[in-house]
C-alpha cells in the first residue's frame, strides 16, 4: 500500500514531468513542491496535503456560487446521462435553447441573440470575426480595426491578443493579425498631471482619446471598441463618471461597436447580472464565460443585439464561424443550475450589500506604508503596491521581481490566501472573491494581507 506520502511525492514527479502550467515558469518547480489543489468547499480549497486556503481570487475570477454545490453537480450528471454532446451546428438543444432564452431576458436592451463559445479568449475573438463579417455584409468592408486600452487583458489566442494591450506577453507572437489600436486606461491614480485632480476631466479625457484613434485611423476603417466595465489588468480601474456615457456617445457618431467584455465582470462580480448595468451604459455586444457556470464546466459567449443580428437572418447568409464544444450541453445545463443559485440566494444583492464592508476592511490596509491605492468595485478589487506613498513611486524592476514572485506570492498562498500578485503593469494584488463571501471572510483576506505586506516591506 501507498502512504500518502508516496502519493504526494507521485504526483509532484509527474506534474513536473509531463503536465506545463499557463503562464508559468516552470524552471520555479525545480526545488519546490508545486501546489495540487484537490478538493474545493464554499469559499474554501485545499491541497493534497489538507490545507486549507481562501479562495480570494474565485479561482481565475470564475468560482462566483463557491466550491462543492452538489446541485450543479447533479445538474451535469444528468445532462450526461441525457444528451452529453451535440453541436450547434445547423442543430439546437434544449438548453442551449433555455440557456439562449435566460441570458437574452436577463440582458440589458436589445442583446437577444446568443452565440455561445468555450472561452472568454473565442468569445472575444468571435465578436471581432462578427464585427468584421457584419461590416463587409452591410457596405462597409473597411472596417476591421478594434481600440482597446493600454494593459487591458483580453485573451491569448491570436486574434485575442491581437486587441489585449500588455506587450510582455505579445512580443513573442508578433506578428499578430493587424488591426489592434491602443487608447489610455481609466488608471486615475496615474493620470496624467492635467486631469491628475478631477476625475470627471480625467474620464472626459480618456474617453475622448478613444475618438482621437478613431480619427487618427479613419473612422471608416475602424470596426469596434473592446472594453471592461472595470479593466482587471493593471488593477481593476473602476471607469471614471460620465466615461461610459461619452464612450456610448462617440462610439455613436462613428458607427463603431461597442464591445463589453465581461468575461470577468458579468454574472455578479459588480453585484449586477451585467457590469454594463452598473455603469449605465448600453453595448452592442457583451463578452462573457467564466462566472456563467461558476467554472462547473467551461462556457463562453457573446450577447448581441437584434441589429447586428439582423444581416445573418435571412436568405443564404450565415456567419461564417463556429467551434465543437460550444455551448456543450453539459457546460448549458451547469450554467443553468449556477443561475438557479444565484436567483435562490440574490448572490447579486448579497454583492451589493456587502460591498461597502468588503471595501472599508481592505481600506484598514492603508495604514501600511507599501499600499499605494486600493480600487474597485463590487467584490473585485486591486491594491497597488508603491515604494513611496507621498510620491506614488513604483519598484525598479529587480524590486518587483524580487518582491512578487520572490516573495509575495509564496507567501500570501503559505499564509493561506489564494490571490494574485501581479505586475504586468504597476505591482498590484488582486481579489475576487465568491460572491457567496461576507464580513468574516473579508476579515481573513485583511489579517493575512496586513501580515505578509508588513513582512513584504521588511524585506526591501
Ligand atoms: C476581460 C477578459 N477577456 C478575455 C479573457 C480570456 O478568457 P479565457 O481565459 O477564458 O480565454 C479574460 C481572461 O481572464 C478576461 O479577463
Amino acid at each position: 500500500m501507498t502512504s500518502s506520502f508516496d502519493a504526494v511525492a507521485d504526483s509532484q514527479d509527474a506534474a513536473k514531468r509531463n503536465l506545463w502550467l499557463h503562464f508559468t515558469r516552470m524552471g520555479s518547480y525545480a526545488h519546490s513542491e508545486m501546489p495540487v489543489i484537490v478538493r474545493g468547499e464554499g469559499a474554501y480549497v485545499f491541497d493534497q496535503h489538507g490545507r486549507r486556503y481562501l479562495d480570494g481570487l474565485s479561482g481565475l475570477f470564475v468560482s462566483q456560487v463557491g466550491h462543492g454545490r452538489q446541485e450543479i453537480a447533479e445538474a451535469a450528471a444528468r445532462q450526461s446521462s441525457e444528451l452529453a454532446y451535440f453541436p450547434l451546428w445547423s442543430y439546437a438543444h434544449p438548453r442551449a435553447i433555455e440557456l439562449a432564452a435566460r441570458l437574452a431576458d436577463m440582458a440589458p436592451g436589445s442583446l437577444n441573440r446568443v452565440f455561445f463559445t468555450t472561452s472568454g479568449s473565442e468569445a472575444v475573438e468571435s465578436a471581432w470575426k462578427l464585427a468584421k463579417q457584419y461590416f463587409k455584409m452591410t457596405g462597409e468592408p473597411g472596417r476591421y480595426k478594434v481600440i482597446s486600452r493600454d494593459i487591458a487583458y483580453h485573451g491569448t489566442s491570436m486574434g485575442a491578443l491581437a486587441i489585449t494591450g500588455l506587450a510582455d506577453i505579445k512580443a513573442a507572437f508578433e506578428p499578430l493579425p493587424p488591426g489592434g489600436v491602443r487608447v489610455p486606461n481609466t488608471n486615475f491614480y496615474r493620470a496624467p498631471d492635467f486631469v491628475a485632480t478631477d476625475e470627471v476631466a480625467f474620464g472626459r479625457w480618456a474617453a475622448d482619446e478613444i475618438e482621437r484613434a478613431i480619427l487618427r485611423e479613419g473612422p471608416a476603417s475602424v470596426a469596434a471598441v473592446y472594453l471592461e466595465p472595470v479593466q482587471n489588468s493593471g488593477g481593476c480601474f473602476p471607469p471614471p463618471p460620465g466615461y461610459f456615457e461619452r464612450v456610448r456617445e462617440i462610439c455613436d457618431q462613428y458607427g463603431v461597436l461597442l464591445v463589453s467584455d465581461e468575461v470577468i465582470c458579468a454574472f455578479g462580480r459588480l453585484g449586477y447580472y451585467f457590469g454594463c448595468e452598473r455603469y449605465g451604459y448600453q453595448p452592442d455586444i457583451i463578452t462573457f464565460a467564466k462566472g456563467l457556470t461558476s467554472g462547473y464546466s467551461p462556457l463562453g459567449g457573446m450577447l448581441v443585439s437584434d441589429a447586428l443580428m439582423e444581416p445573418f437572418n435571412s436568405g443564404t447568409a450565415s456567419f461564417l464561424h463556429g467551434i465543437t464544444f460550444a455551448g456543450h450541453p453539459v457546460s448549458a445545463a451547469v450554467a443553468m443550475a449556477n443561475l438557479d443559485i444565484f436567483e435562490k440566494e440574490d448572490l447579486p444583492g448579497n454583492v451589493r450589500a456587502n460591498e461597502a464592508g468588503f471595501r472599508a476592511t481592505l481600506e484598514k490596509l492603508n495604514d501600511l506604508p507599501i499600499v499605494g491605492d486600493i480600487r474597485g468595485a463590487g467584490y473585485f478589487y486591486g491594491i497597488e503596491l508603491v515604494k513611496d506613498k507621498a510620491t506614488r513611486e513604483t519598484f525598479s524592476d529587480e524590486e518587483s521581481e524580487r518582491l512578487l514572485r520572490g516573495f509575495l506570492s509564496h507567501a500570501l498562498f503559505d499564509a493561506g490566501l489564494v490571490c494574485r500578485a501581479d505586475d504586468r503593469g504597476d505591482p498590484v494584488i488582486q481579489l475576487a472573491p465568491p460572491l457567496i463571501c461576507g464580513q468574516e471572510h473579508f476579515d481573513e483576506i485583511e489579517r493575512i494581507l496586513r501580515a505578509v505586506l508588513t513582512e513584504a516591506w521588511q524585506r526591501l
